[in-house]
């Protein structure tokens, strides 16, 4: 058994979530975990930093193999090793394939605020399309509403799956329904899967591995920094089927450095070999527990709406009924817990709410949010 409960001190790692901030705030914010990376993977790690040489590194064709084992296992998906394309990070891989295609892009908001940036990155111009949201808190792709945005220049349609910040993971009908739309308006789906295997309720289905179209026509993108906790050493991978798309693609990523320095590779392949499957199996039932803790504990409080969140270890708290311009800074000033703006995400009356920690933190920091509104509840009568 791992020791997920266990709370070292996070401050002085060098982390933009722990950096900076002073010590009476608990920060619940950027999207990574405040648990230790799997044993095997810091073995690894230090074994080949201690190494003295830093040559040039090899092993991406090992490592193309370890991952399609890693797909068979664990979605049943044979991918064939050419269609692996190493990129320098999940995001900038995201980019990449927004130049390949260039044209307009439109993707569902709230969404990730990095993507919510690419526009000025890749320069060029965005359609978002808000999701649709029931009486229950679900959240879903508002297939009308695309219909009614989408133009003829649009190219492509950035796919989060699992969704950051919603925590949603789509269905096969819902994907398919995508497709179909894509299919209609000669759209190419990019699908950023780096939240895959925080696959909380159900299995995760990768885009390509749809059917025989989305293989055709789409670019998946995936990588273990989340589910291993490494963003700090940046790497990831494109799954491109079709044989056209995959030149355009690398083509476009001409004059990059390639992929992986010798530490990263070390860790990916630890992430990916089968060493980490128990931790990985514990991390998951460690984060439902959090999840049903901090989802119960917010449903009770009546001014907050929250989502069930199917994966990913981030929470979508609808703020709208405390009235507040920026309920992020009520939390902080207020509880000295430090959450994520929505308004980065595309909906301003919201926060982010990371519960990826050991559960004290996570109920230390849910007490002083309750109390915050309790507060707020006392001051507004
Ligand atoms: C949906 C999504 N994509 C990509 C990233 C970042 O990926 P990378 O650091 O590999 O570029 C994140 C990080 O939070 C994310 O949530």
């Amino acid at each position: 058994m791992y020791d997920f409960d266990c709370l070292p001190d996070r401050r002085g790692s060098d982390s933009v979530k722990w950096n900076g901030i002073s010590e009476d705030v608990i920060p619940m914010w950027v999207a990574d975990m405040d648990f230790q990376a799997p044993p095997p993977v810091l073995e690894a790690v230090t074994e080949r930093a201690s190494h003295p040489y830093y040559g040039y590194p090899t092993g991406l064709d090992e490592l193309g193999r370890i991952v399609i084992q890693h797909y068979e296992k664990v979605y049943q998906v044979p991918i064939e090793p050419e269609w692996i394309v190493w990129v320098p990070s999940v995001i900038s891989g995201v980019v990449n394939a927004l130049k390949m295609l260039g044209g307009t892009f439109m993707y569902s908001v709230p969404m990730y605020d990095h993507i919510r940036r690419l526009y000025a990155e890749a320069n060029l111009p965005v359609i978002e399309v808000p999701l649709k949201k029931d009486a229950d808190n679900h959240y879903a792709m508002d297939l009308e509403a695309l219909e009614a945005a989408v133009k003829p220049e649009v190219t492509c349609l950035i796919l989060c799956n699992p969704h950051n910040p919603v925590g949603r993971m789509y269905s096969k009908e819902e994907l398919l329904e995508l497709q179909a739309f894509c299919k209609k308006h000669d759209i190419m789906i990019i699908s950023d899967e780096i939240h895959c295997e925080i696959a909380l309720d159900k299995k995760h289905i990768p885009y390509f591995s749809l059917n025989e179209e989305a293989r055709e026509y789409s670019v998946t993108l995936s990588g273990a920094g989340k589910i291993c906790n490494i963003p700090g050493l940046p790497m990831g991978f494109a799954i491109i089927p079709d044989a056209k798309i995959r030149k355009k693609f690398i083509r476009q990523q001409d004059g990059l450095l390639p992929s992986g320095n010798i530490v990263t590779l070390a860790a990916y392949k630890k992430a990916y070999d089968g060493s980490c499957d128990q931790w990985k199996d514990e991390l998951r039932a460690y984060l439902c527990e959090n999840r049903d803790l901090a989802e119960k504990r917010f449903k009770a409080i009546s001014e907050i709406q929250v989502p069930h969140n199917e994966g990913t270890y981030l929470l979508w708290l609808d703020c709208s009924a405390l009235r507040l311009e920026k309920p992020a800074k009520f939390f902080m000033e207020q509880a000295q817990v430090k959450v994520s703006p929505g308004k980065i995400y595309g909906n301003s009356q919201c926060v982010r709410f990371n519960y990826g920690c050991p559960r004290k933190q996570l109920i230390e920091a849910l007490d002083r949010m309750e109390a915050a509104i309790d507060r707020w509840r006392k001051n507004k009568d």
